[in-house]
């Protein structure tokens, strides 16, 4: 069975709690696309190089979860070069048998158009900044002015911006628990699985 779940919206969303909860509750494969680009910012160098060559080791490092390294990642992601060297692991990724759940920016508008659940979850940027500072501490301004230059890079660059597919469905999860969010992406997932 070939059945890819497309998850994008803005930094700290909820995506990839989303993701995990589907993939563990439709026995899915999860990928989070934003760990390549975090990669590839992470490893210095030619970005464009660095994206040709990633390696199972440069996605386990463990400082990619960092503030810099999701800046370091948005700078690397408007590179056309960086983003097409990461399509078809991506897409493979995607059309695997069993049915996949990728999480991202542009994976319900380039990487699968053709995906059979689209969502795009989002909230305000301060609930955002605040989840993200709750879980990585640092000071709460700061953060938000992080997610806020990183949204921005996000949304208007050339090539593969941050947007809702025109078929997605959007959750805005600003005020709404994590279990509520994975129960309305659940609901979506459910109506579209073949029997
Ligand atoms: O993957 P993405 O950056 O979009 O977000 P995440 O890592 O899934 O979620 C960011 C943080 O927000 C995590 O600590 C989640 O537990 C939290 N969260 C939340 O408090 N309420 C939600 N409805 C979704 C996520
Ligand atoms: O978890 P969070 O949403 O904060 O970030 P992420 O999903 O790990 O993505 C880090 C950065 O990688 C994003 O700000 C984008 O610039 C870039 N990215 C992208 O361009 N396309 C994707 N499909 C995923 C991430």
């Amino acid at each position: 069975m070939q059945f890819t779940v497309a998850v994008d919206g803005p930094a700290a969303a909820g995506k990839g709690t989303i993701s995990k909860a589907l993939a563990a509750k439709f026995g899915l494969a999860h990928l989070d696309t934003g760990l390549l680009y975090r990669a590839v910012g992470a490893k210095g160098g030619d970005p464009i190089e660095a994206a040709k060559s990633l390696t199972e080791a440069d996605l386990a490092r463990d400082d990619l979860r960092s503030q810099t390294a999701a800046s370091a990642a948005s700078k690397v992601a408007v590179i056309p070069e960086v983003r097409a060297a990461l399509t078809d692991f991506q897409r493979d990724f995607a059309q695997r048998d069993g049915g996949a759940v990728l999480d991202g920016r542009d994976i319900g508008t380039v990487i699968c158009p053709k995906a059979e659940v689209k969502l795009f979850i989002t909230a305000s940027a301060e609930v955002r900044a605040h989840r993200r500072w709750l879980e990585l501490g640092g000071i709460e301004v700061e953060v938000l002015a992080e997610v806020i230059a990183r949204d921005e890079r996000d949304m208007n660059r050339a090539d593969a911006p941050l947007k809702p597919a025109a078929d997605a469905i959007v959750i805005d999860t600003s005020h709404m628990s994590i279990e509520a969010a994975i129960a309305e992406a659940a609901a979506a997932v459910a109506a579209r699985l073949p029997a």
